[in-house]
């Protein structure tokens, strides 16, 4: 297995549309699922999910695929790499094949554009080349179980069944200095490629290579199209450390995306609706041995807004499980203010008794766990407020003036102002004091009028782009092409406040002179709406499935737009009785709107 290097350059969009244009989807999905014609679109059974009743629709004018029933979807590209595992360019060379159009890799006219990291350093890896030595190193660290008993007896004491080893390729790394070296140079890796990939270490004085991980449990890490990315390796025993040693950020592993055991796990999340967080790896593995399989990892990294949009695709309720100890408290919340703006109902569970999950689930059984979780658990916004409660003594002015401030990035951070009205009360039931001087403390003459104003206050502007509306002008932002699909589902009437309504006006006209948005700024007149702009160009880099998030917020626009409606029509029917037939006939038909939507 030798890895070719440079062999795989990043595409502008240029050749990806030409391809895609080229291309009729249904050809390529009719390959594997049977289409019969459903409207302008094509319907079957999906082949990412079971199902009897067909869900998956695949429309050849727009080019897309998506699937109501487990909400995959995407153009063509997306749909290989899907089905079949491919990386990007793999689906791409594949269909230009098909297309007929050819891939000239060397020069600028056929739409490689080299990046700004590879014109610089020419020597460095490709994702393609980097993902090829880390599935040596997965497949080789797995294979070495065998060869060390240790390491068998290693997963006994921990209680790990031989379906996780596998399912979770855990493995181990051997003794020695060059265990894997060797093992790539035998592959036509050289060390050099070895140690970009994060898996050896340079020795500074003599410049001399060595494994990374030696003597260590592996646990790798995978990205959630299942390809390894990293990996932790746990020391055998109590007296070596760190317990835990990780890869480095490559440009594969960026910690701030990557959930562990999530490419494994994402399918119970979206089933279950709910997803339980815990701290570490084997915390993960133990739950999900148990048949709780809803459950990611964190692995010691802070959580990330990043982390934080990726669950919010999948679900809007998360259970935080964390140790009972003061770290574990601590890193709860952390999390509470990265997860709060996003409007997840979360609830908290630390287990007690210096007991982690593992301990817990494997002394107690699952059903304990579940108990527990139900029972225990407690909603964040109390949950927090205990927590900062105690760091302060509220039974003096100045303890109650630093809880609120302690509290106010969190209140401002929320984007809908039913959250943080409930939030608000709170407090003010916590520190009995009046609403007025909470609201004002809080505020700081911002909003004094109305802290449930329609507007959603903008805020910072990762919090703003966490509301729905900002996630949704956000992702037009830095993908321009999602535009004329959007536009024909979403209009600015749609936002409940001003600020999204004007923005996303100014998009379409901005788009309309040019596609690639270059004079928006120029139509951008206050600098709030300047910074935002900027932001979210200066945030491009997310790894996320845009088509199937924009499908996904946008239908999450129209059913809070639809409940926005009928509130209306509800005050109307209170303030005017005689309209009340017709508005509840208006309602009748809005909450099929909705339960048409939620069906989808
Ligand atoms: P813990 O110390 O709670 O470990 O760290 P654990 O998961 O219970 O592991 P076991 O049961 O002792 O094997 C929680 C998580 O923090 C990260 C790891 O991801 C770990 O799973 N961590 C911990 C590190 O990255 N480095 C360390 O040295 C320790
Ligand atoms: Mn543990």
């Amino acid at each position: 297995m030798l890895p070719r290097l440079n062999s795989s350059r990043p595409f502008d969009d240029s050749v990806k549309e030409e391809i895609r244009s080229a291309i009729n989807i249904a050809d390529v999905v009719g390959r594997h699922v049977a289409l019969k014609p459903a409207g302008q679109n094509l319907k079957g059974l999906c082949p990412f999910h079971k199902e009897k009743t067909p869900s998956f629709t695949v429309s050849p004018a727009k080019g897309i695929f998506y699937c109501f029933g487990c909400h995959k979807g995407g153009d063509v590209f997306n749909f290989l790499m899907e089905l079949e595992g491919l990386t990007f360019p793999e689906a791409l060379s594949l269909l230009a094949d098909e297309a007929g159009i050819k891939l000239r890799p060397h020069t600028r006219e056929s739409g490689y554009v080299p990046s700004a990291e590879e014109e610089s350093a020419p020597s460095s890896l490709s994702k393609d080349d980097l993902f090829k030595i880390n599935e040596l190193a997965l497949d080789f660290f797995y294979r070495q179980t065998r060869n060390f008993p240790k390491a068998i007896e290693y997963f006994l004491s921990r209680k790990l069944l031989k379906e996780i080893i596998r399912e979770f390729r855990l493995g181990y790394a051997p003794p020695g200095w060059s265990s894997f070296l060797d093992h790539a140079r035998k592959n036509g890796v050289a060390d050099s490629l070895v140690a970009q990939a994060g898996l050896a270490i340079v020795k500074q004085e003599t410049g001399r290579m060595y494994d990374r991980f030696r003597d260590r449990i592996i646990f790798p890490i995978f990205d959630s199209a299942k390809r390894p990315v990293g990996f932790a390796g746990r020391s055998l025993t109590a007296d070596e450390m760190p317990k835990y040693l990780n890869s480095p950020e490559t440009p594969l592993y960026q910690k701030n995306k990557i959930l562990y055991g999530f490419h494994v796990t994402q399918q119970f999340v979206r089933e279950k609706k709910s997803v339980i967080i815990v701290e570490g790896y084997m915390d993960f593995l133990a739950l999900y041995q148990a048949g709780i399989k809803n459950v990611i990892a964190t692995s010691g990294t802070a959580f990330t807004d990043t982390h934080a949009r990726t669950l919010r695709r999948f679900t809007d309720t998360i259970f935080l499980v964390f140790d009972g100890d003061s770290a574990g408290i601590e890193a709860a919340r952390r999390a509470i203010f990265v997860l709060a703006p996003y409007n997840f109902n979360i609830r908290v569970l630390t287990i007690p008794d210096d007991e982690d999950p593992d301990d817990f689930v494997k002394a107690r059984g699952p059903q304990a766990f579940t108990e527990l979780l139900e029972k225990s658990s407690k909603d964040y916004m109390e949950f927090i407020l205990d927590r900062i409660a105690k760091e302060f003594n509220v039974t003096t002015p100045s303890g109650k003036i630093a809880v609120i401030e302690a509290l106010a990035p969190l209140v401002k951070g929320f984007s809908e102002s039913v959250v943080r009205e409930k939030f608000l009360k709170l407090i003010v039931e916590k520190l009995s004091l009046s609403p007025d001087i909470v609201y004002n403390k809080i505020a700081s003459g911002e909003y004094k009028h109305g802290i449930s104003s329609s507007n959603v206050d903008i805020g910072p502007a990762s919090s703003y782009f966490g509301s729905i509306e900002g996630n949704f002008v956000r992702l037009l932002l830095a993908n321009p092409s999602l535009i004329p699909e959007a536009r024909q589902f979403i209009l600015p009437e749609t936002f409940s406040d001003k600020f999204s309504s004007e923005l996303y006006s100014t998009i379409l006209r901005s788009y309309d002179e040019n596609a690639n948005l270059d004079t928006l700024l120029g139509h951008a007149d206050d600098p709030e709406t300047k910074r935002l702009i900027s932001y979210a160009a200066l945030n491009k880099s997310f790894q996320e499935d845009v088509n199937e998030e924009i499908v996904h917020i946008m239908r999450r626009l129209q059913e809070k737009f639809i409940r926005f409606k009928m509130k209306a029509n509800q005050e109307l029917m209170q303030k005017e009785p005689g309209k009340r037939p017709s508005l509840l006939a208006k309602n009748k038909e809005l909450s099929l709107q909705l339960k048409a939507l939620a069906g989808q």
